[in-house]
């Protein structure tokens, strides 16, 4: 097989490349990053010295660029990683979310089409896999769950962007017959996670004695799931999904942001014996607009068709991630200072 991985260079990309190699070590993968502020060639070092793996950096808007991707390889499945993916940042300017969320997954179909479909028939064996988001369910109240069918009712202009590249990869599948599945997951958590998201932003700033910012009340609820089991459901989809088909991926492990804030201060007291790490810290500061009351997901048709369970709960998945931003602050602080792109420039030669 030889895939693509977009977004290969940040945060689930980068663990869904590390765990695809380890599960086929002889596949070739492309991996496709524009490396925004987000995307870390560090997170994925030591697969760019594999053989197996092409790093290259390009825009997924850019459509000749793809083009000339495809013309150089037979391609047999795109995962489509490559987002936009902070709701605070799109609060504060949407239009980069629309370009890259939606024109770039148009012009993805648009190329995999082109090379896919010939002489009135799809190639045998070809997926593109569609990384979305339980977000384009909108809000739930205190009760019940996101199941594939929830109309979409997204409310931020992020989620607005995925649930829009949703109907453009329906549409796709539609009328043109196309190869997709979508996926759509909960909040993840784990390893190489941009320090501007709730769980490592939270570690980052008690680490540094710096607030702790908690959005409104703190009540709002999350459905967390370690990213590794994330990786392990798409793997599934695209070994055993049905064509066509959306699969949700949930953890059934629901929490308030203000649990989670509590039990990092905890761990990291615990594990540093930093006794300035306190609830102190605590800030409950302005509200998110338009901010998501509770996500939920019920994982019922993915565990039923798939077989796939999350394996890794949330103590043992918290303690872990805290202990790998622990180890590795010296990455924090590299990927947040803005010196990470002039070293990675000098050794590449990138402008
Ligand atoms: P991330 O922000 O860490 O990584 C996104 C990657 O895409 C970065 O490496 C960035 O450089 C790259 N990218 C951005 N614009 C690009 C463009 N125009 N062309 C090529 N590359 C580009 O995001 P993530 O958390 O790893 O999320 C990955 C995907 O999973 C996204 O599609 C997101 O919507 C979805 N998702 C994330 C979560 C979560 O909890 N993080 C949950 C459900 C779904
Ligand atoms: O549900 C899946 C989504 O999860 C993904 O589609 C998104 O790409 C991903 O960013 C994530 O979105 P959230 O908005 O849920 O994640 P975030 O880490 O920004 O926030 C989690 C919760 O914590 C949310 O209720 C807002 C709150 N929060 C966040 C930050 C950054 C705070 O209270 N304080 C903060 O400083």
């Amino acid at each position: 097989m030889t895939i693509i991985i977009t977004g290969v260079a940040g945060f689930i990309g980068s663990n869904f490349l590390k765990y695809y190699l380890r599960r086929y070590p002889e596949d070739k993968v492309i991996g496709i990053d524009k490396l925004t502020y987000a995307g870390n060639l560090e997170n994925i070092k030591e697969e760019l010295e594999r053989d197996n793996f092409v790093f290259i950096r390009e825009d997924i808007t850019n459509m000749k660029k793809i083009d000339e991707i495809f013309e150089e390889d037979e391609i047999d499945a795109v995962i489509n990683f490559a987002a936009e993916s902070h709701v605070d940042r799109s609060i504060e300017d949407p239009q980069i979310f629309l370009k890259t969320n939606v024109i770039g997954t148009q012009v993805l179909l648009d190329v995999a089409k082109k090379h896919w479909f010939r002489d009135g028939r799809w190639k045998d064996d070809k997926r593109f896999i569609q990384i979305s988001t339980d977000e384009v369910y909108g809000a739930l109240g205190p009760t019940g769950f996101f199941v594939e069918t929830t109309p979409l009712n997204p409310r931020s202009p992020y989620s607005a962007s995925k649930a829009a590249a949703d109907l453009v990869i329906r549409a796709y599948h539609e009328t043109f017959g196309m190869p997709v599945n979508i996926t759509r997951c909960s909040n993840n958590y784990g390893p190489y996670q941009f320090p501007e998201k709730l769980i490592p932003l939270m570690i980052n700033n008690a680490l540094n004695h710096k607030e702790l910012p908690v959005y409104g009340d703190g009540k709002q609820i999350r459905d967390w799931l370690y990213v590794e089991d994330h990786c392990r459901a798409i793997d599934l989809v695209m070994e055993k999904g049905k064509i066509g088909e959306v699969y949700n991926i949930g953890g059934h492990n629901e929490k308030e942001n203000i649990y989670i804030v509590s039990k990092i201060i905890e761990l990291l007291r615990e594990m540093t014996g930093d006794e300035e790490i306190d609830e102190s810290l605590i800030r409950h500061v302005k509200d998110r607009p338009g901010h998501d009351r509770r996500y939920a997901i019920d994982p019922s048709k993915i565990r039923n068709e798939l077989g796939w369970e999350p394996s890794i709960p949330f103590d043992e998945g918290i303690k872990k991630t805290v202990e790998w931003y622990l180890n590795n602050r010296e990455w924090m602080n590299r990927v947040t200072s803005g010196e990470y792109m002039k070293y990675y420039e000098r050794m590449y030669g990138w402008r």
